[in-house]
């Protein structure tokens, strides 16, 4: 066992019997401030404290923007120092991104750059277990890419941090979280880095990386009357991904709700910003699922938000995204038994079918969405354009619980229209006992963002499919989208919460029939006021189209562009009030900040190229 899951046993045994913490674990797990700072100096104590920061704390400072490098209050060497030696030796000064070695300097590394193939590079493993890499390069402000993708002309940290806390104890994070606050550096949180929206960096920024948060421990029944639950559940650590809690599940027998994709953050950005799953279509998103948090407060305390603890906490934790209420350390969800799944995937092109045929082909696709959606399937589809040609894949179709006649039912209507359009394709059905090996067959290793992409998404709800008029018109929304050369994806899938918790969720997931994404390109070489011409285009032209015909519908917070308009009703809907009020009152000095997070409107990076991304000061709006 390792010490995390051993003060996690011993804290949740204390905190469930109420007697004070006994276990030595416990004591170098938790903060302890007459033991952790009795030996820091007084001239810098201040700074490791939790609390509002009094009169006198650097942090209370007046100063428009985030504390940098060249401020006058930029803690001392000697501050940071002692941040290392409180935190067990854990801070990661100056962090070279990968891509240095590719660049003239004292990274330089030919041999290494030369391994950063393309192929390489765009796979999640190589950015993941980094403290800094962030998928998506865009975001970072593009300052040190390999140059086969990218050439960056040089490297530079860009709109990574400057101090990495590579945190595997709430002490860590606790500490993290005072010294920011006490002396006004923007704190970050990095969990596995693939944020579309560069949520998990920040130029010159102290980071609390979570990656290391492993622990998984089994709770054979976890009764909350409150919520109604009584049943299995995981506790895992906040670093726990996709590949990992699946596994873990699948050896108890049972099944989680996690995303598709194999290397995201399961316990970290995924569920705290809501979480499609290819259970949701069962079991909702993952944020319906939760049961308990262990969390370190902008203050600097470690508490429990659950149903009856810090409620306020426990709810805005559940869909109102990352890096904004809290750093969760750890996160209890419920278990359901493993189900079978019939999963599906094919691949259709008009360079073999002609364009109108490939059209009423993807027009027939559209008339399935209602019926698949009730059936809680879950259909990850993508409409890719090429030069003029049209590619159609279903990457997978994937329906849990449905056995190969009943998976194969469902998709009878499609099919048959494919066959009546006289389309030869060859869909490969197959049937799995185990939701784990279906999973791990069916979706590909995701990869990491290209540096000439941004993504936009729209979740249409049910009215969008109800007619045969409203599907003609998403149809030819989304066929314009694709003549416009916009790769596409399509989850179709329900996200209803059957245990109707009330949450953070966006209200906009309710209704939902198709989750749409669409992303815009730019020549590689474009300068950034093109860049910025090209986003705001895309934003006005094709994400305008879909607004269009979902008028009140909204956008995925984990899965859209930092130029979304209005994207605190888009990313929360009707929970958007309530939310803005407890920002306030959780972390009234805004301690916490992200890219289009509740209350980041009073917030701005002012990016050294004036395009949206992290490189460059996290500044108020006056
Ligand atoms: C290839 C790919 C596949 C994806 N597949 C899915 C999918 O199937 N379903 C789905 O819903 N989404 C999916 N997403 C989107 C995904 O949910 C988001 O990118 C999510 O933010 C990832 O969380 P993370 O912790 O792994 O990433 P990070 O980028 O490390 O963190 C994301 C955000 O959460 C914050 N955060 C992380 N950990 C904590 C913590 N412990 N406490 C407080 N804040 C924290 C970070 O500061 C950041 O703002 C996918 C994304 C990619 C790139
Ligand atoms: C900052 O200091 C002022 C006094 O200088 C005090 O009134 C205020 O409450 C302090 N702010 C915080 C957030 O502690
Ligand atoms: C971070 O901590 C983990 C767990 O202790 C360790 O395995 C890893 O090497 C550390 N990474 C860095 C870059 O320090
Ligand atoms: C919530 O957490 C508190 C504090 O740890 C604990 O006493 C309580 O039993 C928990 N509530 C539920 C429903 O588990
Ligand atoms: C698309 O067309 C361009 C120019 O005609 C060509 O260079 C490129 O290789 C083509 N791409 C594909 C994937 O066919
Ligand atoms: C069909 O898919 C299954 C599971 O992904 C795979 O094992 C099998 O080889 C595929 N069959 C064909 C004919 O491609
Ligand atoms: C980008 O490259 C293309 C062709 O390689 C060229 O026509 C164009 O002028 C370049 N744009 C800029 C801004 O350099």
């Amino acid at each position: 066992m390792s010490s995390f899951t051993l003060w996690i046993t011993a804290v949740l045994a204390s905190i469930t019997t109420g007697t004070p913490l006994l276990s030595a674990k416990v004591e170098t797990g938790l903060l302890n401030l007459d033991v952790d700072l009795q030996h820091v100096d007084s001239s810098i104590k201040s700074l490791f404290l939790p609390g509002s920061p009094n009169s006198n704390a650097p942090g209370n400072t007046t100063s428009r923007c985030k504390i940098y490098p060249g401020d006058p209050e930029w803690p001392s060497d000697k501050a940071w120092s002692q941040l290392d030696v409180l935190t067990g030796k854990r801070l990661i000064t100056g962090p070279t991104p990968l891509a240095a070695v590719c660049y003239p300097g004292k990274d330089y590394d030919a041999a290494k750059c030369a391994g950063y193939t393309t192929p390489v590079w765009q796979r999640s493993y190589v950015h993941m277990d980094d403290p800094i890499e962030m998928m998506s390069p865009v975001a970072q402000g593009l300052t040190c890419s390999i140059p086969s993708l990218y050439d960056s002309k040089g490297c530079t940290r860009g709109g990574f941090p400057k101090y990495v806390v590579n945190a595997t104890e709430p002490k860590h994070v606790q500490l993290a979280v005072n010294f920011a606050r006490n002396t006004g550096v923007r704190l970050v949180i990095k969990n596995t880095g693939h944020d579309f929206l560069g949520k998990s960096g920040g130029k010159d920024a102290l980071s609390v990386w979570t990656h290391w948060m492993k622990s998984i421990d089994y709770i054979e029944k976890y009764v909350d009357e409150k919520l109604g639950y009584s049943g299995p559940a995981f506790k895992a650590g906040v670093g726990v991904q996709a590949f990992e809690i699946y596994r873990a599940a699948h050896e108890k027998g049972k099944v989680v709700v996690g995303g598709e994709g194999e290397t995201v953050g399961i316990m970290g950005g995924y569920i705290q910003g809501g979480g499609h799953s290819p259970l949701t279509g069962l079991y909702g998103t993952g944020a319906d699922n939760v049961l308990s948090f262990e969390a370190v407060t902008a203050d600097g305390k470690f508490v429990v938000a659950n149903s009856t603890s810090n409620t306020d906490l426990f709810w805005a934790l559940r869909g109102g995204g990352g890096s904004t209420f809290a750093v969760a350390i750890s996160v209890t969800v419920k278990a359901y038994p493993d189900l079978q799944v019939t999963a599906s995937r094919f691949t259709i092109s008009s360079a073999v079918t002609g364009k109108e045929t490939f059209w009423a082909a993807i027009r027939a696709y559209v008339d399935s969405f209602i019926p698949n959606a009730d059936a809680g399937t879950y259909t990850y589809a993508t409409l890719i354009p090429t030069n003029g040609t049209f590619t159609f894949s279903f990457s997978p179709y994937f329906a849990p619980g449905k056995s190969k006649k009943e998976a194969t039912a469902l998709l009878d209507p499609f099919f048959t229209s494919l066959k009546d359009l006289g389309i030869k394709f060859d869909p490969n059905v197959t049937h799995f006992d185990h939701f784990y090996d279906a999973w791990r067959s069916s979706f590909p290793l995701e990869a990491v963002q290209k540096p000439n992409v941004a993504t936009a998404s729209r979740l249409f709800p049910r009215a969008n499919f109800e007619t045969k008029e409203k599907r003609q018109e998403y149809f030819d929304r989304i066929r314009a989208s694709s003549e416009n050369n916009r790769v596409q994806v399509h989850f179709n899938i329900q996200a209803k919460d059957p245990s109707n918790n009330d949450n953070a969720v966006n209200s906009h997931w309710r209704p939902l029939v198709s989750f749409s994404m669409q992303s815009v390109r730019w020549p590689i070489n474009s300068t950034a006021a093109e860049i910025l011409k090209i986003r705001k285009d895309f934003q006005a032209g094709d994400m305008q189209s879909w607004r269009d015909i979902s008028p009140g519908a909204g956008s995925y917070l984990a899965e859209a562009d930092r130029l979304e308009p209005d994207f605190g009703n888009a990313f929360w809907g009707d929970k958007y009030p309530r939310l803005l009020e407890l920002k306030k009152k959780l972390d009234p000095q805004d301690l916490f900040y992200a890219a289009t997070g509740v209350g980041s409107e009073r917030w701005r990076v002012e990016s050294v190229d004036g395009l949206p991304n992290e490189n460059g000061k996290l500044c108020r709006v006056d």
